[in-house]
């Protein structure tokens, strides 16, 4: 078959194979079919290159012709497979399934929601409502109704962040809900607040100007000391499951309770002392006491028929304790590499 006659079979049977292409991987063997070294195109320039010059001239010209439309073919198959499998492969991001996962991620209760579930479970089953208060008070609920009126020293121990509305402030303790529950009820009440609470303090790995609180208050007739005592320890006993936790009561001062005291528990963590009770073998977790009589007439109760109890956990020190938690910091923070290992 003379060289002319080829070049046009060629230019049929590359448009009959293009057509057949379906994949990147099909296009490619056609590629190396007619371009590639030693495709049908370079047999046909090996053969005309025997050709006398005035035919070269002419079947040159066609054989040319007959590479840059393979060519360009080529190239527009190769754009327009490219182009479907991209489309393909958004496709099917789009209908991604994602339940199709082995192994799925799963989240996990934060360490202090744990802990207010198991304290809240806790009090409930001793007969406590669990209260909610405000983290935003006034001058009166947070100070003067506890017994810590104007000028008292006892303000200097909460660095307070007072808001530019005068009087009003971030709480820096729960107890001001005693006063709250004392107006909106009356005895026996029995209640318990987790919340927030805000001192102007100096950020470290043991203080943040943000922790939170364990409230408790019972009012009735009758109540004393006993009645605090069993039911702060049977909170600790639970709360970090060891039922040879010891205790230890000291006198304390806070304005609103007569008498006061701090209630340290036993470290858990040593015999002998440790890092954490600061070689003492101790760990104070509240302060507690019998509610004051002037906070008992702030809240419209009378002292003289009624008595009562009130303590004030530690929760953050208490969380921290419980998951040897060294940095408050981590703690407050949303860091998910943390936050994992619970
Ligand atoms: N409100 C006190 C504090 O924040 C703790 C406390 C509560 C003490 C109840 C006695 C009774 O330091």
């Amino acid at each position: 078959m003379d060289l002319k006659k080829q070049i046009i079979e060629t230019r049929n049977l590359f448009h009959q194979a293009l057509s057949a292409v379906g994949t990147l991987e099909q296009l490619e063997a056609t590629r190396v079919t007619y371009l590639g070294r030693q495709g049908t195109l370079a047999l046909l320039t090996d053969e005309l290159k025997k050709l006398a010059p005035e035919e070269k001239r002419e079947v040159g010209a066609l054989l040319n012709e007959l590479k840059q439309e393979v060519q360009k073919l080529f190239d527009a198959k190769k754009a327009e497979l490219e182009t479907a499998a991209q489309r393909e492969a958004a496709e099917q991001l789009k209908n991604f399934d994602v339940t199709a996962y082995k192994q799925r991620l799963q989240g996990s209760l934060h360490p202090y929601t744990q802990v207010i579930k198991q304290i809240e479970d806790l009090f409930i089953s001793m007969g406590f409502v669990i209260l909610d208060g405000k983290e935003v008070e006034n001058d009166f609920y947070n100070f003067t109704a506890l017994n810590i009126p104007e000028d008292h020293p006892a303000r200097d121990m909460h660095d307070t962040f007072w808001l530019q509305t005068p009087g009003w402030l971030l709480r820096t303790h729960t107890s001001p809900v005693q006063i709250h529950a004392m107006q909106q009820r009356k005895p026996p009440i029995a209640l318990a607040v987790n919340g927030r609470v805000y001192r102007h303090e100096a950020t470290d790995a043991t203080h943040d100007f943000m922790f939170m609180q364990t409230e408790g208050m019972v009012i009735d007739k009758n109540i004393s000391l006993a009645h605090l005592i069993s039911s702060a320890q049977h909170m600790l006993r639970v709360l970090f499951e060891k039922a040879d936790l010891k205790f230890r009561m000291r006198p304390a001062y806070y304005p609103f309770v007569e008498p006061g005291l701090d209630i340290d528990i036993s470290c858990p963590f040593c015999k002998s002392g440790c890092s954490i009770c600061k070689k003492t073998g101790w760990i104070e977790a509240a302060g507690a006491g019998l509610i004051h009589p002037r906070v008992l007439q702030a809240g419209s109760i009378d002292p003289a028929v009624y008595s009562g109890y009130a303590f004030g956990f530690g929760l953050t020190r208490l969380v921290m304790f419980k998951y040897g938690i060294h940095d408050i910091r981590l703690l407050h923070s949303s860091s998910l590499d943390f936050l994992k290992q619970f």
